[in-house]
């Protein structure tokens, strides 16, 4: 499997979870031409197995190198950017949660879930396309984890996979603003995440973000269900640095906002489709 089989499979598999995206890029191709994806996002446990030290490979492999690193003390995450060998591969952003910054039953409820995962004899490359691979929430489970940290309850429920894809907003010819596009796809009826501001960066800082509510889906939690949300679409602007290089890092006030894009609070934008 090379990058560009990885990328397809994950992208087939987020819109199979979130089929809001897929005609979120068709509004935005059908008004602005062809899109390009700036980057995709993962998240995971820091627990044995889970780990980022053990599923980065997956994009060392494909010839990623590991960059910057950011700390989300409040949601009690870290991450790291990767940057691909090639312009026409997406960045990568890749979280994980303290788990033991969470509450004694909190961390149980995690290793009890990852105690009944399916042994993984796969590469990490597969594992991040397998989703979850330990057994549904119980709604208590959920609902405590949920109180703690919306990340560990999205996680529990949607497992290794594709958080969200990102529209590249410098890439779209003729040049449009963010703040344009934005306001085309609320227009067209798609909730945006107003967490932290519409648009969160500014051009000093080199990037500009901004991001859907991710889409509630009907999910079996193992002795209830109920409507849990999914994926979200992101939409960044990236500016140019002093020696003209398109920058390539992340804002980490930005992304602990877009984080929030799973959050059931974080719309106000008009009623989900
Ligand atoms: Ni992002």
């Amino acid at each position: 499997m090379d990058a560009a089989d990885f990328f397809e499979q994950l992208w087939a598999q987020y819109v199979a979870m979130a089929p809001q995206v897929r005609e979120i890029r068709n509004h935005v191709q059908k008004t602005y031409g062809s899109t390009v994806n700036d980057h995709v996002a993962f998240r995971t446990f820091d627990q044995p197995g889970y780990t980022i030290a053990e599923l980065e490979p997956a994009f060392l492999a494909f010839g990623y190198q590991r960059a910057e690193r950011y700390d989300f003390l409040d949601k009690h995450l870290e991450a790291y950017a990767y940057e691909p060998p090639e312009d026409d591969l997406p960045l990568v952003f890749f979280s994980q949660l303290r788990t033991g910054a969470l509450s004694g039953p909190a961390q149980r409820a995690i290793r009890q879930l990852l105690s009944s995962a399916s042994a993984a004899h796969s590469t990490p490359a597969e594992r991040l396309l397998q989703g979850r691979t330990w057994p549904m929430p119980s709604a208590t489970q959920y609902e405590l984890l949920e109180a703690e940290s919306a990340y560990a309850a999205w996680l529990s429920v949607w497992g290794l996979c594709a958080n969200h894809f990102t529209i590249a907003i410098h890439k779209l010819e003729p040049n449009v603003s963010l703040q344009q596009v934005v306001e085309s796809v609320q227009q067209a009826g798609y909730p945006m995440n107003v967490s932290g501001g519409l648009i969160k960066g500014s051009p000093e800082q080199l990037l500009e973000q901004a991001s859907t509510v991710a889409e509630l889906r009907p999910v079996a939690l193992s002795d209830s269900s109920r409507e849990i949300c999914s994926c979200y679409y992101e939409f960044a602007q990236r500016h140019r640095l002093s020696d003209g290089q398109l920058y390539k890092g992340f804002v980490a006030a930005s992304a602990s906002h877009i984080f929030e894009s799973t959050t059931s609070s974080s719309g106000g934008e008009g009623p989900a489709r």
